[in-house]
């Protein structure tokens, strides 16, 4: 019995269920290790399961002989006190034997029926590869597997990874043979380097797929080396483009996951959310944009696994705040109010208001708005030798760029200002010679 109090708020976190069922994969919480480092090895994802982590994407398994390495392998792009914003790897796919991987697996699987177990795989794109290789998947007793058509470095040069990802007809092509010749579920993880989305997502779901998971990463150079003239990580003296990931791609693997959860081509299609989620917070913004599941992986590789423990705090609680008892119960609860440009209320406005009693008189709202932008903050210095920034409100556009370079948070709020002017997109705008008048409710 779920405890609710008199505005229908679930009382505690212990009503708060967090166990999801995603295209048929049960797991014990939605936070799952994505495929890479962490999880590549039966020492790694025992103790990740140990730490909480309701189920992990296996290291990509591929063809015997395993692929060999180079050194060194990641670069990163740091913010000011060195924290490391985005993550940049040239790795390949497993450099250990299929069969170790499999032996290992088989071993995890029975230690721990509870998690979710997948295992991420990438063969040559023909038939005959994937005929031999599900077999062998399926003996382990894993959950469902993942397609890696996303690596975007040295597997693409061999036809396989991102090369098979950015091409609808192969990706489409793949999933068929893999629902063939293997009876769980299959995952299609697609590549972020494409410019469409939704074309690969599309494509996946005609090939029978019963899920897609995003983003892998993007390609990337973080740095140069400008002495010796190489961008980084050096192999040698030579560099190569990488793929990108951590906290600096959320926003890019956010709008992609959006993209197609609005679709309506690919409407019900499951997506596990990947790309910069370090925290509950950002899982939550996955899961209400559709994901039904979640996977982390560079802040694991940052932190260590025990970072699953704020994850499911976080979330759990925040769920019990706004009465949610399930996943299901707020996943893709933002996709309505996500739209086109053209759907947005172009009557609506709002001006930015500083909190002079939070405002530490920096002045950088005044120098963001007085130079780039519409010169709207005034600027006083007053007789005791301190200074003011007031907002002409007849001046202010509601940019939000004020609120942005603030330093301090909460100081700078944007208010929204009555007009007493209806609802009107830019279809119904009498300034657009190209409007197709629609009423409010069917453009949105
Ligand atoms: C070192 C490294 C190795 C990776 N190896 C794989 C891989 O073998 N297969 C795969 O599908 N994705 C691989 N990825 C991509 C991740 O699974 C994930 O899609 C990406 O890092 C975005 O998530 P994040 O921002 O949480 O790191 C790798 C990422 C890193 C950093």
């Amino acid at each position: 019995m779920m405890a609710t109090n008199v505005s229908g708020i679930i009382d505690s976190t212990n009503d708060v269920d967090l166990s999801i069922d995603f295209a048929g994969i049960k797991a014990p919480n939605p936070f799952w290790l994505a495929s890479a480092p962490p999880t590549d090895k039966a020492y790694n994802v025992e103790r990740a399961f140990a730490a909480g982590w309701g189920g992990v994407v296996w290291k990509t398994l591929g063809e015997d002989p395993p692929a060999v390495n180079v050194s060194s392998r990641y670069s990163a792009l740091y913010g000011r006190n060195r924290q490391v914003m985005g993550l940049n790897n040239i790795e390949l796919i497993t450099d250990r034997s299929l069969e170790l991987n499999l032996r290992e697996i088989e071993r995890v699987k029975r230690n721990w029926p509870d998690r979710a177990l997948i295992i991420s795989l990438m063969v040559p794109c023909v038939e005959e590869a994937w005929r031999t290789i599900l077999p062998l998947i399926e003996a382990t007793g894993a959950d469902g597997i993942e397609l890696n058509l996303g690596c975007p470095h040295g597997m693409p040069e061999r036809g396989m990874g991102a090369a098979v990802g950015q091409n609808p007809d192969l990706v489409e092509q793949v999933a068929r043979w893999c629902k063939q010749y293997y009876s769980k579920p299959v995952i299609v993880k697609l590549t972020p380097n494409i410019t469409d989305i939704r074309a690969p997502a599309r494509a996946a779901l005609r090939g029978g797929a019963d899920a897609v998971s995003l983003i892998n990463t993007i390609n990337s150079i973080t740095s140069l080396d400008l002495d010796r003239m190489v961008a980084h990580p050096i192999v040698g003296g030579r560099s190569t483009h990488g793929g990108y990931c951590g906290e600096a791609v959320k926003p890019i693997a956010l709008n992609m996951v959006a993209e197609i959860g609005r679709d309506p081509a690919t409407q019900g299609l499951p997506i596990s959310g990947i790309g910069g989620i370090s925290s509950w917070r950002d899982a939550a913004e996955f899961i209400a944009l559709g994901a039904g599941s979640v996977q982390v992986c560079t802040a694991a590789m940052l932190h260590g696994f025990r970072i699953v423990e704020e994850m499911k705090d976080g979330l759990a609680r925040w769920m019990g705040e706004h009465g949610y008892a399930r996943i299901g119960d707020f996943s893709g609860r933002a996709l309505a109010n996500t739209t086109d440009w053209k759907y947005l209320d172009m009557n609506y406005v709002s001006i930015a208001h500083i909190d002079q009693d939070k405002c530490i008189q920096c002045g950088r709202c005044h120098i963001a708005c007085e130079d780039t932008s519409h010169q709207a903050i005034a600027h006083y210095r007053l007789d005791d030798g301190t200074r003011r920034y007031e907002v002409k409100a007849a001046d202010c556009v509601g940019c939000n760029l004020c609120q942005i370079t603030c330093p301090v948070e909460g100081c700078i709020d944007m208010v929204a200002v009555e007009t007493g002017r209806p609802y009107m997109n830019w279809t119904q705008d009498p300034r657009n010679p190209h409007r197709e008048v629609q009423e409010p409710a069917a453009a949105m």
